[in-house]
């Protein structure tokens, strides 16, 4: 493992000192579901949880957001304001017919109306599912479709970008329009309704919340899979219990603490780490609409004295890159903690970050499957670089083998779970038999292979699926293989994830063209920029090879994985069940 463990000393208040105590004498009823408020007159809502009960125990004063634009605008929400606007938001979506478990898509940049819009949905008892800005309108059309979407808050440009495709959902009763600051002359379309008109006519002094109770539905994130489009993944609002737990344990929040997260809400981690754990720990969160930026975020962490860090490893390798030169100009004195999640963190990266910053990056790992943090290097505990580090109070997880026994310490097997925790996923959305087949005898199977160490610390070691892992985002090939054909020139198209030294994995399609045409680069140009045009860029592929035939299984499977060995120059491995012709 080759990397000496780094402990962090100094600090002797961190929220988990003892973490065999802490283990041993855990219980999620006293530990956690009772640190909870609950709605007055019973029922749990996560929205109430992360603001209102701030404002009711005397907190409403404190700064709970601050939003700085793509161009340095500033904004600063109180956990009153939020509590107000919300409160309102959710008055409007009373008044337009919401019905508990409505789906309210939420397809917009990181700006303070995704907020307050999700926290005032969540409030009103519907099921939020907010979505990267950056999305085409297939994947938009895809999950839209797939959910049921009952209503859609975007911005005027969003908006343009599903044109062609918001007539063909047929549940679809509103669509709602974000102009902010008036940006736009004429942001509506027939039908579209404006949030800021809904905002000022409405009425938050009569807003009560909805009771609902912990097993309502609140969110909902799509994630991909080897086969088959990608799967909605239902959580409850039962979720926040365990994401207020690890927000606490995993990224020590304290009420001190200004934080800032840089996922987008369009992914689990900017909805359970970039919105319920650090607002139900009562941290002040800094949200910044612009993307990565060495230079930007240092100038965000000097200026409004970040203290906690959360980001993900291909950032880091980013940053790395940027170099160690950047980083003296500024001062990070305020930080005092980094964490990173998504994709495996390189032990040199740990190091880096203990070298530059003066703070190692902490690992942990998840997935929006199990809706919050599993495991963790802890703040308290000596780092071992490289690893995930250990299970949370209150989580059982183990390395299992075919027969779904525990190996021995250091070998490699499936990583699983113990079932029954908070922040379980409760669905896959009208997949019943693709989420029974993640539990076998007794274990919540994550498709994730790993070894653990004699200390109980999780090793990852890869996936047990062709899941492209690129920049901490799963693309499930299937969808893009599903994009690609759609080109007149495709006749069949295989994806991978190719291994890069920055985001991980890239995404590299095989094609096979119709006979009319040849391969050229130029068609080979024009298949990325179709595919950008329908998914994004970042799920696109990067490369695209032509290949005459295209390996594939008898029953007529493209053996991605074949492909896959091939571009890296690998033994091809088992083919008995190849066809080629
Ligand atoms: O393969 C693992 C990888 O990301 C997957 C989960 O991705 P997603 O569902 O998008 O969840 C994002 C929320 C974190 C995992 O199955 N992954 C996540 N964290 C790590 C990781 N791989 C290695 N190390 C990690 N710390």
């Amino acid at each position: 493992m080759g990397y000496k463990e780094i402990s962090k000393s100094g600090n002797e208040n961190y929220n988990l000192l003892d973490y065999d105590m802490a283990r041993k004498k855990f219980n999620w009823w006293n530990d956690a579901f009772n640190k909870m408020d609950w709605l007055p007159g019973g029922g749990l809502n996560n929205a109430f949880e992360a603001v209102d009960r701030h404002v009711i125990n005397g907190k409403g004063d404190k700064l709970a957001m601050i939003w700085v634009g793509k161009n340095e605008e500033e904004e600063k929400y109180t956990y009153l304001e939020l509590k107000q606007k919300s409160d309102n938001f959710g008055s409007v979506m009373r008044n337009l017919g919401i019905k508990r478990g409505d789906k309210v898509f939420i397809f917009m940049d990181r700006l303070p109306e995704l907020y307050i819009s999700a926290l005032g949905i969540l409030k009103s008892g519907g099921i939020i599912a907010p979505l990267f800005s950056a999305f085409g309108p297939d994947p938009v059309k895809d999950r839209m479709e797939d959910a049921g979407a009952r209503y859609l808050i975007t911005t005027p440009e969003l908006r343009q970008k599903l044109d062609d495709i918001l007539p063909q959902i047929k549940t679809l009763k509103n669509v709602i329009i974000v102009n902010k600051d008036s940006r736009y002359k004429d942001p509506l379309q027939k039908g579209d309704l404006s949030y800021e008109d809904l905002m000022q006519s409405c009425c938050e002094d009569k807003f009560e919340i909805e009771h609902t109770t912990q097993y309502d539905f609140a969110i909902i994130h799509y994630t991909s899979g080897s086969t088959g489009k990608p799967k909605g993944v239902l959580h409850r609002h039962q979720a926040v219990i365990q994401q207020w737990l690890t927000g606490k344990l995993a990224l020590d929040f304290t009420p001190e603490d200004i934080y800032f997260c840089t996922a987008d809400p369009g992914w689990v981690t900017g909805t359970s780490y970039g919105i319920l754990a650090p607002w139900t720990n009562g941290v002040t969160q800094l949200i910044y609409e612009g993307g990565f930026g060495a230079q930007s975020w240092y100038k965000l962490i000097e200026k409004y004295k970040v203290t906690i860090w959360y980001t993900a490893p291909t950032a880091v390798r980013l940053l790395m890159r940027a170099g160690g030169k950047i980083i003296e100009k500024f001062d990070f004195s305020s930080l005092r903690f980094i964490g990173s999640v998504g994709e495996p963190l390189n032990p040199e990266a740990v190091v880096w970050g203990n070298e530059n910053y003066g703070l190692p990056i902490h690992d942990n790992w998840w997935q929006t499957e199990t809706g919050a943090i599993m495991c963790a290097n802890f703040p308290s505990m000596p780092i071992r670089p490289g690893s995930m580090g250990r299970p949370i109070p209150g989580i059982e997880m183990s390395v299992i083998d075919e027969n779904y026994e525990p190996v021995p310490v250091g070998e490699i097997g499936a990583l699983a779970v113990r079932p029954g925790w908070p922040s379980m996923m409760y669905a896959y959305w009208e997949k019943d038999e693709m989420y029974n087949s993640r539990f076998k005898k007794g274990w919540y199977i994550t498709g994730d292979q790993a070894s653990m160490d004699e200390d109980g610390y999780f090793w990852f070691q890869g996936r047990a699926d062709d899941v492209i892992n690129t920049a901490g985002h799963l693309v499930g090939p299937f969808e893009v293989e599903s994009a690609l054909i759609e080109h007149p020139a495709v006749a069949e198209a295989g994806v991978i994830g190719k291994p890069d030294p920055i985001a991980m994995e890239i995404v590299k399609a095989f094609v096979t063209l119709n006979p009319d045409f040849k391969p050229s680069k130029n068609l080979s140009r024009e298949l990325i920029k179709f595919s950008r045009s329908k998914l994004s860029a970042g799920i696109a592929p990067r490369e695209i090879d032509f290949v005459d035939i295209m390996p594939k299984t008898r029953s007529g499977k493209i053996m991605r994985r074949l492909l896959k060995a091939r571009e890296l120059g690998l033994p091809e491995g088992d083919i008995s069940t190849l066809e080629e012709d």
